[in-house]
């Protein structure tokens, strides 16, 4: 499964720029920052480097995930928006076929019914909803562990 790059690349889609100031009672007062810091410290404990990528554009999105297949060992994404609505970023995780694990900051089971669809989900390893910030570092220990199986 492993490259064995020492990398994860870490995706965030559209909005999560606006972090922070962005509807806090879903999302809290941590900034994009506070997040990649947190993802940083978290991969380097467990001994991985770090691509950090945030876009508003599918295709940004779309590029960042083809060129990990030769710069990455796994992928931790949360697609934002995108989650509910691109086939073109799931087709992408599969083609590079690297391990992914989704994370949303909300819990998106217990809001809109349009949100608990993922087009994401069948093409990761794991799922990580609610947790809120803490996702991202279950999402980075449990990619490590699996990469440590490999
Ligand atoms: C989100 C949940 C999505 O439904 C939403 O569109 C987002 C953020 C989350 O982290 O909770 O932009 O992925």
């Amino acid at each position: 499964m492993s490259n064995k790059t020492g990398r994860l690349l870490i995706v965030n889609g559209p909005n999560l720029n606006m972090l922070g100031t962005r509807e806090p009672g879903i999302y809290g007062s941590s900034t994009l920052g506070d997040v990649e810091d947190l993802c940083r410290r978290a991969a380097s404990e467990a001994g991985y480097e770090v691509e950090l990528v945030q876009s508003n554009h599918e295709g940004t999105i779309i590029d960042a995930i083809q060129s990990a297949k030769d710069s990455a060992d796994g992928i931790i994404i949360n697609p934002a928006a995108y989650t509910h609505t691109s086939v073109a970023i799931a087709d992408a995780l599969r083609a590079v076929a690297l391990p992914v694990v989704e994370v949303h900051l909300s819990n998106v089971h217990a809001r809109e019914e349009f949100r608990r669809h993922s087009f994401i989900s069948p093409a990761a390893v794991a799922v990580i909803a609610g947790a809120g910030l803490n996702g991202y570092r279950y999402a980075v220990d449990h990619l490590a562990s699996l990469l440590r199986e490999d």
